[in-house]
């Protein structure tokens, strides 16, 4: 075999391995800049030899991790009868069921001993089933009806804690392995607040979402997802060594194949600890990642699970028993209708403070008008508050039993609350806005805000506070104001509210103003998804970016055309349309082009033409500022040091390099070179 097709090879097997090590073993060795460069390398290594080798079975890339991101969009779901009945599990809500369940499964058994359950968690997603074939993902099938289900492989595939190839060489030729895919919170959370962003509806819960994910007919997305996924049933068929193992000990064997298996099982002989762990987890599962609706037990003696047998729907070896969502009931105080920085309003309900689920709950979202007439809310209600597997209380209901005689039904707002403007709704909208953009005070400190986050500017320390001060006193109008503070501007400002005592110091202030500096080297998409426009959250800001490559592009483009670009719907072009066609806006974008922002990509280069070199940086330079130039050095695979040390290869030397750090360059025979020097090293 060729030199490529080892190096292929390997850098698989440690890919796999570093995968392994983030998501099953949550104990990543490498940074994730440098687990994506190497999955970037394998990339261009597959498609180097794809064009040296054309005749290559496709086979042979499609259980690299490079197959994570997603392939071919399907048509539809090839139906695939399972191999085994996919079975369903009894389930119950009451203890004393399960006393009579573990008992009966004794008695039945008639050992004349204890016998051993494993308590595991009840996860709330999709059931899949994985068929692997030689220690290779072959076949990822949904439940179905129990007997055919819906061939989802390309799917499941970009599910990183599932092996696509497995560790080790003492799995079976041939098996299969059923388990669970979640939607974890952050993901589902994060996933959320994009489709938000973008003017879509929210998905409902994680569930559903894991389910409709999981069903997608393009992989690209599911990939999109962050899914995970835990394996808690192993079936195999003569094999008399797995069969000798316990359930227990046949998923701990999958750990180590590569597995993602239940993150807390209990081995437990006594129903008082069966009852104990039921117990622990009603309480503690509001501080997991993700969803549980219950517990599994399960019989871990393997070899009786045949004795008991089955029903026609469930095994008689294990059952289910499943929380009750938390319910409370308690007092409507106010209605309060927030107004969000694109103008969107929020009705949000405050209620008498209840504990539920472990936390202190005291407001919940009605979501919109519709809602609010659905649950028909009257003043002083007493309203019915859920909390189940989901993260989110929920007002389910009203108690009609205890309204008040003469108490009022909650009209919806016809006006914004915080700038008077009638609001608008538009027909295919569930929801009401304000449509005074550039006026209405909280949209502008919205936006304000939302400029400064993380996510785009990253002006650290330019809180709501201090915008609101910089607002109010005038100080700032428009983002492009914010280029002009000076130190002595910011020195004193603080809390509108003397007391709060935060007002900004010397050293505040300088830190400030270098931040806002900093900001001017943030990338067009972020600065694109700063402006706030409407529907137009981070991930359309990048396809708009690399679509048009710069602002111009966008500006004078049409609404055909933008409808055109990947993932922008009418929706979002329109909206596009809009802001450009306001003066107010364009001009904003001259002045923050000419404070120097960007408003164009930088094309990175990407080589690995400084690998196993280690560089530190020193002085100013012409061509790049101090943070693009250890940018450019790791772009190109090589390795920034802060130090100048025996390690250091090259000591980059710009105007006004430290004398300390020259010094001991030359005594440790570091080599020093140029900005021109340097750029001939990546440009060859
Ligand atoms: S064992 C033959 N273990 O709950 C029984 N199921 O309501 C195989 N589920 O269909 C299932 N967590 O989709 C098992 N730790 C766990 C589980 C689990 C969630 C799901 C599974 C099952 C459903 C029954």
């Amino acid at each position: 075999m060729s030199q490529l097709y080892n190096k292929i090879i390997e850098l698989r097997k440690e890919i796999n391995q570093h995968n392994y090590n983030y998501y099953v073993l949550d104990n990543p060795t490498i940074s994730d800049t440098e687990f994506d460069f190497k999955l970037k390398e394998l990339e261009s290594l597959e498609t180097e030899y794809k064009k040296e080798n054309p005749e290559m079975d496709d086979s042979f890339f499609s259980y690299s991790p490079t197959q994570r991101v997603g392939g071919e969009t399907n048509k539809a779901f090839k139906q695939v009868e399972h191999k085994y009945k996919m079975l369903s599990l009894a389930n119950t809500y009451s203890i004393e069921e399960i006393k009579d369940f573990v008992k009966r499964a004794e008695e039945s058994l008639d050992l004349n001993q204890e016998l051993e359950w494993v308590c595991e968690l009840k996860y709330d997603g999709v059931a899949i089933s994985l068929n692997y074939k030689n220690g290779k993902l072959v076949q990822a099938l949904t439940r179905g009806n129990g007997i055919v289900g819906d061939d989802i492989t390309d799917n499941i595939k970009t599910i990183r804690t599932i092996p696509l190839e497995l560790f080790g060489n003492d799995y079976p030729d041939e098996f299969e392995i059923r388990g669970e895919v979640i939607f974890p919170h952050k993901a589902f959370e994060e996933f959320n607040a994009q489709k938000i962003a973008q003017g879509e509806e929210p998905l409902a819960n994680p569930r559903n979402a894991a389910s409709g994910s999981i069903k997608l007919l393009n992989p690209k997305e599911t990939a999109k997802r962050k899914l995970d996924c835990f394996l808690y049933f192993l079936l195999t068929e003569n094999n008399p060594e797995l069969n000798s193992l316990t359930h227990y000990q046949r998923l701990q064997k999958a750990k180590t194949w590569g597995f993602n298996i239940p993150s807390f099982m209990a081995i437990c002989s006594k129903m008082e600890d069966i009852e104990s762990f039921i117990d622990y987890w009603d309480k503690e599962r509001f501080n997991l990642g993700f969803d549980i609706d219950g517990i599994v037990i399960k019989l871990n003696n393997i070899q009786l699970w045949d004795r008991l047998g089955s029903t026609a729907k469930s095994p008689r070896w294990a059952t289910a028993y499943k929380f009750k969502a938390q319910r409370k009931e308690t007092k409507l105080l106010s209605i309060e209708y927030q107004v969000g920085r694109t103008g969107i309003i929020t009705p949000v309900a405050n209620f008498e403070p209840i504990l539920l689920g472990g936390t202190i709950v005291k407001r919940a979202s009605l979501h919109n008008a519709d809602i609010i007439e659905k649950l028909d809310i009257h003043t002083n209600d007493y309203l019915y508050v859920e909390k189940g597997g989901e993260i989110i209380p929920k007002i389910i209901g009203v108690n009609i039993e205890k309204r008040e005689l003469g108490a009022k039904k909650i009209e919806y707002i016809t006006n914004c609350p915080e700038c008077n403007t009638p609001l608008i709704r538009e027909d295919s909208e569930a929801g009401h806005y304000c449509p005074n953009y550039n006026h209405c005070p909280v949209q502008i400190l919205g936006r304000f805000e939302h400029f400064a986050s993380k996510k785009a500017m990253n002006i650290d320390t330019l809180g709501g506070e201090r915008i609101k001060y910089l607002l109010d006193h005038k100080l700032i109008n428009d983002f492009a104001d914010i280029y002009t503070l000076k130190e002595e501007d910011l020195i004193g400002i603080g809390s509108i509210d003397e007391s709060k005592k935060t007002t900004i110091q010397e050293k505040g202030a300088t830190n400030l103003i270098q931040a806002i500096e900093d900001s001017k080297n943030i990338p067009f998409e972020r600065v694109l998804y700063g402006l706030g426009i409407r529907y137009v959250g981070e991930v359309v800001a990048k396809k708009l970016a690399k679509h048009y490559k710069n602002i111009d592009g966008l500006i004078n483009s049409n609404f055909l055309e933008l409808t055109q670009v990947d993932e922008i719907g009418d929706k979002i072009a329109q909206s596009i349309i809009d802001y450009f066609s306001n003066q107010e806006n364009l001009s904003l974008i001259q002045k923050l082009k000419s404070k120097g922002l960007k408003f164009e990509i930088e094309e990175t280069f990407l080589s690995n033409s400084l690998e196993g070199l280690s560089f530190v940086v020193s002085g100013t330079f012409e061509g790049y500022s101090r943070e693009a130039l250890k940018k450019t050095i790791e772009d190109n695979s090589g390795k920034v040091l802060s130090g100048v040390s025996a390690k250091v290869d090259y000591l980059v030397a710009g105007d006004k390099m430290g004398p300390e750090k020259k010094r001991k360059a030359e005594k440790l025979g570091v080599k020093i070179i140029s900005e021109q020097e340097f750029n001939s090293m990546i440009n060859g």
